[in-house]
This record gives structure tokens, sequence and C-alpha cells, in this order.
């Protein structure tokens, strides 16, 4: 959603927030380091299982080994999780196997499209909370937000993310302080919709699809929803 406003210039700047520090390094490597490092770094990976795992074995040493390693988990665990433990691809898309998702010279033209407007987009590794409080007064500040889903809808013992749990309360809450416009993507569940109701905020339900191509509906949040209807 940022990389589009980015791209299409619907904003004056992007702020980009991320806690889990693998993620955080791929946008610190796009957006202020070496990003064509990266971007030759995956075109030129022999894609199979022994490569992988040499390659995940060794400490990242810089911000640019983590960001690659982070991409190579992205690309071959199963539903892109990057938490520990998370299961590898095992037949994938189509019987391929480890290389079902792996599109190198994709990944790297986008690595390099997106280090090509680097100067429209700031990223913060931290607490989106935080950051959602310093702006939350800002007129011309406008927030989409894409918090990890709740407890409800997670499968038990699954864990999509490092850092899973979000005080969904308190993000409520901060969105009821913002001066300027917000929307927020959710899971569908109960205590979510209550809390929307709530703080009088619009909902709206849509489809989308898993990272396993499954239908599911997803919960949009905010202040006036008419144009999705
Ligand atoms: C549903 S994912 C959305 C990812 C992102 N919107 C994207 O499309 O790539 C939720 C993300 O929120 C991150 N996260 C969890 N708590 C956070 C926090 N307090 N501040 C910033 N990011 C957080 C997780 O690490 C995870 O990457």
């Amino acid at each position: 959603m940022a990389l589009t406003v980015a791209f299409e210039q619907r904003a004056g700047h992007v702020l980009l927030v991320e806690r889990d520090p693998q993620v955080a390094a791929v946008w610190h490597t796009i957006l202020e380091g070496d990003a064509d490092w990266l971007a030759e770094a995956i075109l030129d990976f022999e894609m199979d299982q022994e490569s992988l795992n040499d390659a995940l074995r060794r400490p990242a040493l810089t911000s640019e080994e983590l960001a690659f390693q982070t991409i190579l988990k992205n690309r071959t665990h199963r539903g892109g999780i990057l938490a520990p433990g998370a299961g590898k691809v095992k037949h994938g898309e189509n019987g391929k196997g480890l290389r079902s998702r792996w599109y190198p010279a994709t990944i790297r033209r986008r690595i390099l499209d997106i280090a090509e407007i680097r100067e429209r987009i700031t990223f913060i590794e931290g607490d989106g909370l935080e950051v959602a409080r310093q702006y939350a007064a800002d007129p011309s500040a406008v927030f989409f937000i894409d918090p990890p889903y709740t407890a409800s809808t997670k499968r038990a013992g699954s864990r999509l993310y490092l850092y899973s749990e979000v005080d969904h309360e308190e993000l409520f809450h901060i969105a009821s302080t913002f001066a300027g416009d917000f929307l927020m993507t959710y899971d569908n569940a109960p205590e979510l919709r209550a809390l929307a109701a709530r703080y009088g905020f619009d909902t709206e339900l849509v489809a989308v699809k898993s990272t396993h191509h499954a239908e599911m509906t997803e919960l949009l949040i905010g202040r006036n929803l008419d144009w999705a209807r």
C-alpha cells in the first residue's frame, strides 16, 4: 500500500514503520543501504536446498546480508513466514518446490524500482503505535495500518510474525485521536467489530486471498468507507 502511494505520488512523503528486525533489514537496505548488492545477490543465487541451507546458516554481519536472508526465507518458507520454526515449502506452486515462489529477476527489478524512489520514503524500525501517536495531531498525515491478526483468528500455536502481539484496544484509541484520515485492514474478528462500534468507526468486509489462496474476508476499518462500497 505504502509503495503504491509512493510510486503514484499520492502523498508528499511516505513513512514506513516495521518492528521485525528481519523485515526492517530489507527496508534499511533498499531505502538507505546497498540495494544494488541485494538485487544482484538475489539474481546470482542458485536456488537449491544446499545453497539455501548454507546461506541461512551463515551469521548475517550486515543489514544487507540480513535482508538477503529475509528474502530467501520469505520466498521459501511456507506462507512466507519469517517467525522461528516456520516450515519450508514442500511442493509449492505447480509442484515446483523451493523454486515455486523464487522469481529472482522480478524481485531484483522490484528492489531497484523502489530504490529509484527512495527519497520519497522514510523507514523507521520501531513501534508503529509510538509513531502513530507522534503524528496523530497532524492534519496532513493519513495512516494505513496493517496489524497482525487478533488471537481469535490465528490458528492455535501458529505464529506468522516475530511480533504478533499488538495492543488492539490502544491502537483503536490512538486512531480515534487522528486529525487526518486512516484505514486499517484486519481479520474479521468480533472483538474488532465491537471496538470499531465503540469508537464510531465504519467497517466493511472485503474478500481477500490468503497465502494459501483460500478465500477469506478481511475487515476494513475507517472513519467513512463509502468509497469502498
Ligand atoms: C499483517 S503484517 C503487515 C506487513 C506489511 N503491511 C506488509 O504488507 O508487508 C503485520 C506486521 O506488523 C509488524 N508489527 C507488529 N507489531 C508492530 C509494532 N508495534 N510496530 C510496527 N510493526 C509491528 C509485524 O512484524 C508484521 O510484519
